[in-house]
């Protein structure tokens, strides 16, 4: 019976992450139509809907690590930044694919969730240990000096 009810959680999660992907594609290929057409303020007007949050300083998550943040102004968006060689910074929907509980640990290079033993890349999101058989979502994550941003 558990095996009914899980796919339906991990197809509602997708179909969000594709909605998302979706809905910036969208908003890109409007901006470069304008563009083309020398709308310059449209253009602007739907570039400007990917907005850049702040998650935390580099110096928050160190090498081989990973930390969950609350991003405020992002309605209370939770994203889980790992560090996986030194200087590359990663981004992820810190919740399993598999029931959607909350990541709560790591090892070595993957990052745990102990409600059924999935393990996830910390560099790629991909699993690397079932039961999930989806990868994590995955944030854009730029970093301006210290500060690490994700893009929305
Ligand atoms: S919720 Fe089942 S492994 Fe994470």
């Amino acid at each position: 019976m558990s095996e009914h009810v899980c796919p339906q959680r991990n197809v509602t999660e997708v179909h969000e992450s594709k909605s998302q992907l979706s809905r910036k594609n969208f908003l890109t290929a409007i901006a470069a139509t304008a563009a083309t057409l020398g709308l310059s303020g449209i253009a602007e007007s739907a570039t400007a809907a990917t907005k850049k949050y702040k998650v935390c300083s580099t110096k928050d998550v160190k090498v081989g690590s990973a930390n969950i943040f609350q991003i405020a102004a992002a309605a209370n968006l939770m994203v889980l930044v790992t560090q996986p060689k030194a200087g590359v910074f990663r981004a992820f929907n810190p919740s399993c694919t598999h029931q959607g509980f909350q990541l709560s640990g790591i090892s070595k290079t993957n990052l745990v969730c102990n409600v059924h033993g999935a393990q996830f890349s910390t560099n790629t999101g991909a699993v690397t240990r079932g039961p999930a058989s989806r990868a994590l979502g995955k944030y854009t994550i730029s970093q301006t000096g210290t500060t690490l941003y994700i893009s929305l």
